[in-house]
């Protein structure tokens, strides 16, 4: 499985943010990676982001509407993101589940609508501290898996996305061990609800990876790669923790 390392903007970045996005390509195009990179900036700089790549890294969106199309103003359609150049979209970040209310019927239908346009979904998932303590993150996972990814998810079409709410910019992980027994529950739910397909699934980590932890959360055997917030801003920091993967 090639492991994907994604960098998460967030709402962060402007056009004079760009000069990161073409070190990023000069570092990563003098070397032929054994490794996916992909950057989601905000929309804004999508197509800009896509001519900086130069086909060196993929770019993707952070979010999209269900529909292809309509009066929904503000809102942005798979299709518009595919026509600017993304191969990718988030969908489901915690951060639209609680700051907008996004329930998992909403992120499944978001990545019916990726997967309409021609784009890869990266589903995201993760419990709350709370959640955790109370000794229920497998089951809050588990639930959200089923009914945040649609039947007929591949290793094509889909990526998962583990962030726990709590270690998300919180500098905050959870122990390697916790990665890898929460990793393994999420590939037999997977392979419970897809069959074969989903052993080919990419279960990725996200919640404050930087370049001292990278190497040792991508060498992990269950871990398919990272989604990165604020250690993806800085084409030096991202490529440090794109390093990480080559095991130390
Ligand atoms: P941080 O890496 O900043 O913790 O953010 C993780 C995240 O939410 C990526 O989607």
């Amino acid at each position: 499985m090639r492991p994907l390392v994604a960098g998460n903007w967030k709402m962060n970045g402007l056009a004079s943010s760009l000069g990161e996005l073409s070190r990023l390509k000069e570092a990563l195009a003098a070397r032929a990676p054994a490794y996916d990179v992909l950057v989601c900036p905000p929309v804004t700089l999508l197509a800009r982001a896509v001519d900086a790549a130069a086909g060196a890294f993929a770019v993707g969106a952070q979010d999209c509407h269900a529909l292809p199309g309509g009066a929904y103003t503000g809102d942005i359609s798979a299709e518009m993101l595919r026509d600017s150049g993304a191969s990718f979209v988030i969908v489901g970040h915690s951060e639209r589940r609680q700051l907008h209310g996004e329930r998992d019927g909403d992120v499944a239908a978001k990545a019916g609508a990726a997967w309409r346009a021609g784009l890869t979904a990266i589903i995201c998932i993760g419990e709350s501290e709370a959640q955790r303590d109370a000794g229920d993150a497998n089951r809050v996972c588990g639930d959200q898996i089923d009914g945040s990814v649609p039947e007929g998810a591949t290793a094509a079409n889909t990526v998962i996305a583990y962030e726990p709410v709590w270690a998300i910019g919180t500098g905050k992980t959870p122990t390697l061990t916790e990665i890898t027994a929460m990793h393994g529950h999420i590939r037999s739910v997977l392979v419970r609800r897809l069959g074969e397909a989903g052993r080919g699934v990419r279960i990725l980590y996200g919640g404050s990876v930087k370049p001292d932890n990278a190497s040792e959360i991508l060498n992990l055997p269950e871990v398919g790669g990272a989604l990165v917030g604020g250690a993806s801003l800085k084409a030096s920091d991202f490529l440090s923790v794109i390093a990480g993967l080559s095991p130390s």
